[in-house]
């Protein structure tokens, strides 16, 4: 199966369960600002990852405009995943039948940005400290998934 693995990611989480993705299904990986609508056309299946702001999946929209063949998300941020409402994700980003994973990323305020640092701080209550919750374990459904296409 011809297969892309797309992301969007603002502090590198995202991008490296992208790549981890990629590698474990030996497809392409890339950002989501360096395809178009004709290079998703060429592919049976687009796995695409964004990083989650206020709850909405970035590039989703994006990538469901370029209509690939099938659809793959998954969604990273920094909830627990034992605390996340997938259901309400899955109303709010409009994902209807599309399959959605859910991994939890971490924080970089190195790399977040005067705005995000500040919107961090209002949403959490706390100062945004550097965690890393990322582990290559959690993408084995993902891949067992695609594997039984
Ligand atoms: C402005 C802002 C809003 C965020 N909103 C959420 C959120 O609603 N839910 C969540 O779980 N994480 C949220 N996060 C955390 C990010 O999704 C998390 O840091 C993620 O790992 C970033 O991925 P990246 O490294 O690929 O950019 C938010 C972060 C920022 C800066």
């Amino acid at each position: 199966m011809n297969i892309l693995v797309t992301y969007q990611s603002k502090t590198g989480f995202t991008k490296r369960y992208a790549r981890w993705i990629g590698e474990e299904l030996s497809c392409e990986c890339k950002k989501l600002s360096a395809v178009d609508a004709a290079q998703i056309a060429g592919y049976e299946l687009v796995i695409h990852g964004g990083w989650i702001m206020g709850g909405m999946i970035n590039g989703l929209e994006k990538i469901k405009s370029f209509h690939p063949q099938k659809l793959i998300v998954f969604g990273v941020g920094f909830t627990d995943k034992k605390e996340v409402d997938m259901e309400k994700w899955r109303t709010e980003n409009k994902l209807s039948d599309i399959p959605f994973f859910y991994y939890e990323g971490g924080m970089n305020p190195e790399k977040m940005g005067l705005m995000g640092k500040t919107m961090v701080r209002l949403v959490t209550k706390k100062k945004p400290e550097y965690v890393d919750y990322t582990k290559k374990d959690k993408i084995r459904e993902l891949v067992d998934t695609v594997k039984a296409l």
